[in-house]
């Protein structure tokens, strides 16, 4: 009951925030249900933010949802979207299966929906209309080659890496290692000792990295980790022993927000994948097409850079996340 007090209030805020935009475009109200994953990740909590700043911004009545990791309370909070009738409903999966049933009734109602950040795996054709979000296998080949260069400047004939995984079975988990794996497949200098599951969470990457550190030791040459929080997990963990990081262990992460660019200028870690939280601006434009009946684009990839040793990283501006 607090919830949907919540919820209403929320889009009456919005309503009336963007009173004036409503006079200036002519146009209908959009209401927009979102369905986030959670909190896990500063990456998260910048793309929560950015969402939020960019409905207000285009005049756009945001009904937001946090599942808390959970994939029935997305469901959930889908079918609440489809009773409350909005004119689009859009979510950033957890994981890529189990979302045909909830999606067929979103249909059936005849509301778009729009994927955000990550992707699903179903046989249903036309579920969805579009997906905003990063390019996860190109990530993976982004820092697989990293790694690559970096052997050869350090002229190293072998690479024992481990990989610290996000989610399992979520689109960036999957095609982040499998971009990683298919590039370092042709180099045979590389070999990967272990890959855990660290859940996108920083505590994850601490208990993940003890565990590879009790069982490799010196051994270990590099850390691949899917994303920063676990990164930031596992160098505090590094940093128990006598092993410098990021001149005893290669370390490369994914996401890019300051924490990490942080200590990637420290020297602790050597490269950073971007992978842009700033996704607001595509969804609000997708949904108000969604709205007017236009067309939209199947598929809508952020630009993404990388930042590492190879650079001079003092110039990095403030990250915003
Ligand atoms: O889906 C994007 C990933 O999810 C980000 O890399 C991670 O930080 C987040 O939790």
């Amino acid at each position: 009951m607090k919830r949907m007090i919540c919820i209403v209030l929320s889009v009456l805020l919005c309503f009336i925030a963007g009173c004036g935009k409503e006079e200036e475009t002519h146009e209908p109200r959009l209401v927009l249900g979102f369905s986030q994953i959670g909190s896990e990740s500063a990456w998260r909590i910048g793309n929560t933010r950015d969402i939020e700043e960019q409905a207000v911004n285009y005049g756009v009545g945001l009904m937001l949802e946090n599942a808390n990791q959970k994939q029935e309370n997305q469901i959930a909070a889908i079918r609440r979207f489809i009773a409350y009738k909005v004119d689009v409903i859009a979510f950033s999966p957890v994981v890529e299966e189990g979302w045909d049933n909830v999606l067929t009734e979103a249909k059936k109602a005849g509301i778009p929906v729009i994927l955000v950040d990550r992707d699903i795996n179903t046989d249903i054709e036309g579920l969805t209309t579009c997906l905003i979000g990063a390019d996860f296998y190109e990530e993976g080949v982004q820092a697989a080659e990293y790694i690559i260069r970096k052997a050869d400047s350090l002229e190293l004939e072998e690479v024992n890496i481990v990989e610290i995984t996000g989610t399992e079975d979520s689109t960036p988990m999957r095609r982040r290692q499998a971009g990683f794996m298919d590039t370092i497949a042709s180099d045979s200098r590389m070999h990967v000792l272990e890959s855990v599951d660290g859940d996108f969470l920083k505590s994850r990457g601490t208990e993940c990295m003890r565990y590879l550190l009790e069982k490799y030791g010196d051994m270990i040459d590099a850390v691949y980790s899917h994303n920063d929080e676990m990164t930031l997990g596992a160098l505090k963990e590094i940093e128990k022993t006598e092993l410098i990081p990021g001149q005893d262990i290669i370390i490369i992460s994914i996401d890019g927000g300051q924490e990490a660019i942080d200590v990637l200028k420290e020297g602790k870690i050597n490269c950073v994948v971007e992978c842009t939280p700033r996704l607001g601006k595509a969804l609000m434009e997708t949904a108000l097409k969604l709205k007017r009946g236009q067309e939209v684009e199947e598929v809508i990839h952020p630009e993404e850079k990388v930042f590492s040793d190879e650079e001079d990283v003092s110039q990095i501006g403030p990250r915003g996340y």
